[in-house]
Formats: C-alpha cells, sequence, structure tokens
C-alpha cells in the first residue's frame, strides 16, 4: 500500500482518545509480518518491537493513534443529543457538521444543529454558539427512539470527512493529527533494519494529556525517544511569517523546543546531541528539514522524557495547516521525507 492510501484508511478510521481500537486494528494488521512482537497494553497502547542486530540502545519512537472528537452527554425527550469534546477544538468548526456516532449497533450518523440565519436576531448573528449550545440530531423521535437505535451515554463520536486531494500533492482530510505519525512509523517499522532495538509504540490518549505516552514510556524504559507528530504551519493568510515560521512542502521539523505560548512551560526542550544527530543526518542524505521553536502545544515525547531517570528526546514532526480543525492540509512529500530520515536514523548506530 502506498503512504497515500494507508494515510487514507487512516484518517478515515474513528477513533477519538480512550476509544482508538478501530485504528489500532488496522495498524495491527499492517505490521503483523514485519515486527517481532506487537502488544497491547493496559491503556491500549500498541507496542510493536522490531529486534536490530543488538539489544542497546532501545528506541522508543512514538505516534499517537486518538483523534480530536466528541462523545455523547445526554439524550433528551425528544431524541437530541447533548456531548462533550474529547481534546481542544473551537467551537465554532462544530456547527453544521455531520458526525458518526459509534453505538454498540453500529454507526448512527448525525448533524451538529443550528438555528437557522433566518431566525437568528441581529447581535446573535455575529456571536459565536457555544459548543454546549448545540445538540446533534440523528433522526431520532424520542429517547427511547434514539437508544432503540443503539445510541448511549458515552458513545464516541467523529466527525465525517473524507480525505481529498489538492494541488502540488497537498491532502486535506481529518485526524492527520497523528494519523500522519502513525503511517510513518508503520513504514519505517516495515522498511528498516535497526541497528539496535526499536519499540514501535502507537500511543493512546495523547489529545487528553499524552496519557498512553506516559505509561508506555514508563514500562519500556528506552534509552532515546522520538515522538513523530504534526506541526502547525500557519503559512497562509492572516498569520505572519514570523508567527508559524514552518512551512507546508520544505520538508519535516526537527524541534529544538516546544511547550506553553508565551513560556515553554510544560514541553519539551530536545536533547542536543539527539537533535544534532537528526540535523546532521538529513544534511549528509539531502533531506529537506526545517528546525522548528513551536510555541503553544507539545506531544508525547514531553511524557518519554520525564520518564524513569529521563529519557534523551526529540520531536519530528509534519507541517501542517488547520490543525485541530477537521479538514487537515499536509504534503505526502514531507512524510515521504520524514520516512527517509527516520529510516536512516534508526539503520545508524547512535548513543545519547
Ligand atoms: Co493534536
Ligand atoms: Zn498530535
Amino acid at each position: 500500500m502506498s503512504l497515500f492510501e494507508l494515510l487514507k484508511r487512516l484518517s478515515e478510521a474513528p477513533g477519538v482518545s480512550g476509544f482508538e481500537y478501530s485504528v489500532s486494528n488496522i495498524i495491527r494488521d499492517e505490521l503483523k509480518n514485519h515486527v517481532n512482537s506487537i502488544q497491547t497494553d493496559k491503556l491500549g497502547n500498541l507496542i510493536c518491537v522490531k529486534e536490530g542486530l543488538k539489544e542497546k540502545p532501545t528506541l522508543m519512537i512514538a505516534a499517537h493513534m486518538d483523534e480530536i472528537g466528541l462523545i455523547v452527554k445526554h439524550v433528551d425527550e425528544k431524541g437530541f443529543l447533548r456531548f462533550a469534546k474529547l481534546g481542544g477544538i473551537s467551537d465554532h468548526l462544530l456547527l453544521g457538521s455531520r458526525v458518526a456516532i459509534h453505538t454498540r449497533k453500529g454507526i448512527v450518523y448525525g448533524v451538529i444543529g443550528c438555528k437557522p440565519i433566518h431566525l437568528m436576531r441581529e447581535e446573535e448573528r455575529k456571536q459565536l454558539v457555544p459548543y454546549d449550545k448545540m445538540f446533534i440530531d440523528i433522526g431520532a423521535k424520542s429517547r427511547e427512539e434514539a437508544e432503540e437505535f443503539g445510541v448511549r451515554v458515552g458513545d464516541p463520536i467523529t466527525l465525517e470527512r473524507n480525505l481529498i486531494q489538492l494541488k502540488n500533492n497537498l491532502v486535506c482530510g481529518k485526524a492527520f493529527d497523528d494519523r500522519v505519525g502513525c503511517a510513518i512509523l508503520i513504514e519505517v517499522l516495515k522498511n528498516s533494519k535497526p541497528k539496535s532495538r526499536v519499540y514501535g509504540v502507537f500511543t493512546v490518549q495523547e489529545e487528553v494529556g499524552l496519557r498512553g505516552a506516559t505509561v508506555s514510556a514508563f514500562s519500556l524504559n528506552p534509552d532515546v525517544g522520538i515522538a513523530i507528530d504534526v506541526t502547525t504551519s500557519a503559512d497562509h493568510p492572516e498569520v505572519s511569517e514570523h508567527e508559524s515560521p514552518v512551512k507546508v512542502g520544505l520538508g519535516p521539523a526537527i524541534l529544538v523546543a516546544d511547550g506553553r505560548r508565551d513560556s515553554l512551560a510544560g514541553g519539551l526542550i530536545s536533547n542536543i546531541n539527539l537533535r544534532n544527530k537528526l540535523i546532521e543526518l538529513a544534511e549528509r542524505l539531502k533531506i529537506p528539514y526545517q528546525v522548528e521553536v513551536a510555541e503553544g502545544g507539545t506531544t508525547d515525547a514531553t511524557a518519554i522524557h520525564l520518564t524513569q531517570k529521563g529519557i534523551p528526546s526529540c520531536v519530528l514532526s509534519i507541517p501542517t495547516r488547520y490543525v485541530h480543525s477537521f479538514s487537515e492540509v499536509l504534503s505526502l512529500k514531507d512524510a515521504e521525507n520524514l520516512v527517509k530520515l527516520l529510516t536512516a536514523f534508526v539503520e545508524e548506530e547512535f548513543s545519547p
């Protein structure tokens, strides 16, 4: 399967935080003949071990399986649903969206309803509708009927979005954060001959606080950690270049530091040797890359590097437009280049 087809399959699969099993099944299937062992831990992380020529130093590469989405919070007597958010979602992206509710009886489709413009008063037209004023219409006539269709409190909800192709090798779809990381990690595990043992860890619950990476890094206690994720690339109108210097299509980004806006607290400062090794490798192999300081967000590598006695870690990411919308845009070229860079990295000697 090409990287495009793999990304399409993973992107269109449902898997909000805590409900990643469909994604996990696809990955298990893709990798079963290509790694030495595959295990699911108690939180749902999928841990794939690929042995190298020697055991040490061990390398953990993490990519998270979960996507941002919603969860059923209440079914009212007329059969309309209220929901909570799983992960960082701007309310204004939700109105009018088509959703899939994953029930015990299968998928039930719905739409996030809103008052039509005709009924809005002048001042209402200028206001943002908060998510707790929204509801989901599944076509049910009553609570009892909604329950008959299989809908229950706690059912996960994903937004309906097929992957589409834009010009110049760009693709657009939901959950590229972080299914593109999953696709890249699958390719690296399939096609590399590691120098030493690699733990390919497809993590759960990143979007609600790096939970899967926290426990898997603790149990594996690797010598080196790398997270593959997306990074914000706002190389488009209405954002000035200095606010978002990384650009789509100019190569994967090698992270220097990330964390909260204004302080870089709560994030990662990449291990200098590891970061320099990745840069040196990209230069030597003539793989395009960008170096980045990312304000406003973090990744699984943050949880990994604070595990046990401290683990030298770095992030490799794919520049992505409209991150955490349900129509993210990235370049397949960047993804292919990251596969190349990471494959070369696992095949070379590196000691932290
Ligand atoms: Co995210
Ligand atoms: Zn992510």
